[in-house]
């Protein structure tokens, strides 16, 4: 079956330019496995046959690897805290910071980054980039619009504040739309941008092999100004953290320390 894995594989990097082979293998091998069943195939050949002859199944496996569930403040308590570093740490400093949502599926992990700053600052424009390797949940990203489970974590000023309830959809504000720059980006394979004062990556590097891990928090490191913020998610600490010359600011965010 790893054999066959490995075909899969390198049929997935060349259409989607994922390369499974940075996820756990283990994990990954299962989950494809399972899928594939689910689908009714009889072999991987007879998989990518299916594939090649249906773009849902195609976007249905491209959506299974990258596993995009997200919703706003998801681990409400940890926003709290990030807000507290954000003011506390960040803005003390300089009134306009540069923020990056890594992996931000759809959304809603820059959008509730965006309302803290719109909170924190009403007026400021800060710089808000949100990237992820897949497109199709870009777009829906952009599009605003939320179910009530996506937006579960949301109080009710909040959700009076910037969403529109139209039949079942919340929509969010223009406002708050227009302030984050979407853009498609690759953790394993893309350069990284820099001069981040905040960097949010939750719940996609458990997927990765230690290697990869590693590799990812020290471009983050290297993308972040001296003092920056790194936030992971609720399931994520990081052990070596020092190794990377990040110091803790609180148990899921880190900070790169300051040269004196
Ligand atoms: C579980 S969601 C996490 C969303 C959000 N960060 C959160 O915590 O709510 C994982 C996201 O990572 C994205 N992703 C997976 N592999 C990636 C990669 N190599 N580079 C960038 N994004 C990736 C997926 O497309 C998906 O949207």
């Amino acid at each position: 079956m790893e054999n066959e894995i490995k075909i899969l594989g390198r049929w997935i990097y060349n259409e989607f330019h994922i390369d499974i082979s940075a996820y756990k293998s283990n994990q990954m091998n299962r989950r494809l496995t399972n899928l594939m069943a689910r689908c009714g195939a009889s072999s991987v050949g007879d998989y990518i046959r299916m594939l090649e002859r249906n773009p849902k199944l195609k976007q249905k496996l491209a959506d299974f690897i990258t596993i995009n569930v997200s919703e706003f403040f998801r681990n409400k308590e940890l926003f709290d805290d990030l807000r507290d570093k954000i003011d506390k740490l960040l803005l003390k400093e300089k009134p306009r910071i540069k923020i990056w949502s890594a992996a931000c599926s759809n959304g809603a992990e820059p959008y509730s980054i965006t309302i803290i700053m719109d909170r924190l600052t009403p007026g400021v424009r800060h710089s808000i980039l949100a990237t992820d390797i897949d497109a199709t949940i870009l777009e829906a990203a952009k599009r605003g619009e939320y179910t009530a489970n996506d937006v579960k974590s949301v109080d009710n000023l909040t959700l009076q504040r910037y969403f529109k309830k139209v039949g079942d959809k919340y929509i969010l504000n223009e406002d708050i739309k227009n302030r984050v720059k979407f853009k498609k980006h690759d953790l394993i394979l893309d350069p990284y941008e820099s001069g981040f004062d905040l960097i949010v990556c939750r719940n996609v590097v458990i997927y990765f092999t230690q290697e990869v891990k590693d590799a990812i928090y020290k471009k983050f490191y290297d993308s972040l100004n001296d003092g920056g913020l790194l936030f992971v998610g609720a399931t994520e600490t990081i052990y070596n953290y020092k190794d990377f010359g990040f110091g803790k600011a609180s148990t899921f965010i880190y900070q790169k320390k300051k040269l004196c």
